[in-house]
């Protein structure tokens, strides 16, 4: 069974991207199943640095075939950009992408939608979206009748269905804010999607039958996911979560491959936390240490440039996540960010209402009274971006990273020291030392 996935264990943005990039020389093909264009994982390849949004990471090793899934959301304009973008920079996309006729469509009355809704939020209840239109259309793809699948663009009903649809989206739209009425104009977005269609063309498939037949015949499959876990949609930190499965659990449902065939199980953390957007963070600091993090982490978006809010690692968020899942391994990324803290803080337990626990809260009213319960632990003083060999990181790190995998009881296999390719500690000799029954 030859499918290893990679999924972030915190709210996004724990270098997956990176991650994705180092493994996908030992891989066929490299799946992208969730989420959409409020997605961007960095890829740093020596003086190159590619910000990937839609497409899987992949693309950039010419031998591997990338596809999007139809649990993805495609916003047309975005993807051809994407696609552009990386042919302008010599990257080789006609042959290598393949992107799903169930993927679903994302059209201007979602992003006018997820604007809209989420600014008409009562105080404090803020999701803080990427406002990519990502919501709105998973809610149009759950509601059936007002959704548009990238296999219907190619449908002589297009017209009629945009035209309909349009007819709809004003009459609430409208409701929401009475000079939008006219911007949606049912004609202009036939033309414009008709001819996105066209462009896009050559790209759509049926990856589920692709992907079935590559199972079958024993492909080395990689699955890159998309935020985090903690932004689950059934999983995380509702109701500030992103729209889909982007939890372990989701690999299946977005991808069409069964669980049964994905043997690799690898967690993504950032030594410590960020979250963008809003909802509950215990253990953020809005101090020295966390503007510390931003500083030297560069915290601020790939996809919106927004500050991200920063905080010490939390060990309880982390350990269900990793429960939640089926995590064998975990790579620790960022770790030189933390060079130059006199003390490292780690969230070891809440305390909710006079009661300490190690369990994730359900409801984000517990995750909001949770007091956090920190272990300290020395930090160190030198820069590590050169290490290559866990023996000559500072004994702290170590004891740090050690600390870390002894908590969630999983072995560490990579540790990252800098964002580009080589800046990276490969530890399987730790995989010994942990039974992954
Ligand atoms: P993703 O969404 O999980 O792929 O992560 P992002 O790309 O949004 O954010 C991770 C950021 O950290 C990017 O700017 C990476 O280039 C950078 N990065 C990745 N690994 C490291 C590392 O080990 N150290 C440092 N300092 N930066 C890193
Ligand atoms: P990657 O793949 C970090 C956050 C948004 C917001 C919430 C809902 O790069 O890790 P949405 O637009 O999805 O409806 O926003 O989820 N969010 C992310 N945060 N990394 C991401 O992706 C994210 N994708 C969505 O900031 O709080
Ligand atoms: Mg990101």
């Amino acid at each position: 069974m030859p499918g290893t996935s990679v999924i972030g264990l915190q709210w996004g943005d724990e270098a997956k991207g990176k991650l994705v990039d180092l493994l996908t020389k030992k891989h066929e093909i490299v799946v992208r199943y969730q989420g959409g264009a409020n997605a961007g994982h960095t890829v740093v390849v020596g003086p190159e640095t590619y910000k990937l949004s839609l497409i899987p990471s992949g693309i950039l090793s010419a031998e591997v075939q990338c596809v999007v899934t139809g649990g993805v959301v495609i916003n047309p304009q975005t993807i051809l950009a994407e696609i552009d973008g990386l042919v302008a920079r010599g990257i080789p996309v006609a042959e290598n992408l393949m992107i799903s006729d169930r993927s679903h469509v994302i059209f201007p009355w979602h992003m006018l939608e997820d604007r809209l809704l989420d600014e008409s939020t009562a105080d404090g209840e803020n999701i803080g979206t990427t406002q990519r239109g990502i919501g709105p259309c998973y809610r149009d793809k759950v509601g059936r009748s007002y959704a548009l699948r990238l296999g219907d663009l190619f449908q002589p009903t297009l017209r009629d269905r945009i035209e309909h649809i349009v007819s709809v989206k004003r009459k609430l739209l409208s409701a929401l804010d009475e000079s939008l009425i006219d911007t949606l104009d049912a004609e202009a977005i036939f033309e414009e999607y008709a001819n996105y269609a066209e462009r896009l063309r050559p790209y759509v498939a049926d990856t589920n039958a692709y992907l079935l037949d590559a199972v079958e015949s024993q492909k080395k499959i990689l699955f890159e996911g998309a935020q985090g876990s903690l932004l689950d949609i059934d999983h995380g930190t509702f109701p500030f979560v992103t729209s889909s499965n982007s939890s372990g659990v989701g690999v299946s449902a977005g991808s069409a491959v069964s669980a049964r065939f994905i043997d690799r199980m690898i967690g993504v953390v950032k030594a410590y936390s960020t979250r963008v957007g809003g909802g509950p963070f215990p253990s953020e600091q809005e101090n020295a240490a966390g503007e510390h993090l931003r500083e030297r982490g560069n915290e601020y978006g790939t996809v919106t440039g927004r500050p991200r809010r920063c905080g010490w690692l939390d060990a309880v968020a982390l350990r269900y996540s990793v429960r939640l899942g089926g995590v064998d391994e975990v790579a620790i990324m960022l770790l030189d960010v933390l060079s130059g803290l006199k003390e490292l803080k780690v969230c070891v337990a809440y305390e909710i209402d006079g009661e300490e626990t190690k369990e994730f809260p359900s409801h984000v009213d517990q995750l909001r009274k949770a007091r956090p319960v920190y272990e300290t632990l020395a930090g160190w003083e030198e820069e590590i971006q050169e290490v290559r060999t866990l023996d000559d990181l500072p004994q702290a790190a170590r004891d740090y990273l050690d600390f870390i995998s002894r908590y969630v009881e999983r072995p560490f296999t990579f540790v990252s020291v800098g964002p580009e390719r080589s800046q990276t500690i490969l530890c399987p000799s730790q995989v010994a030392s942990y039974s992954r029954a």
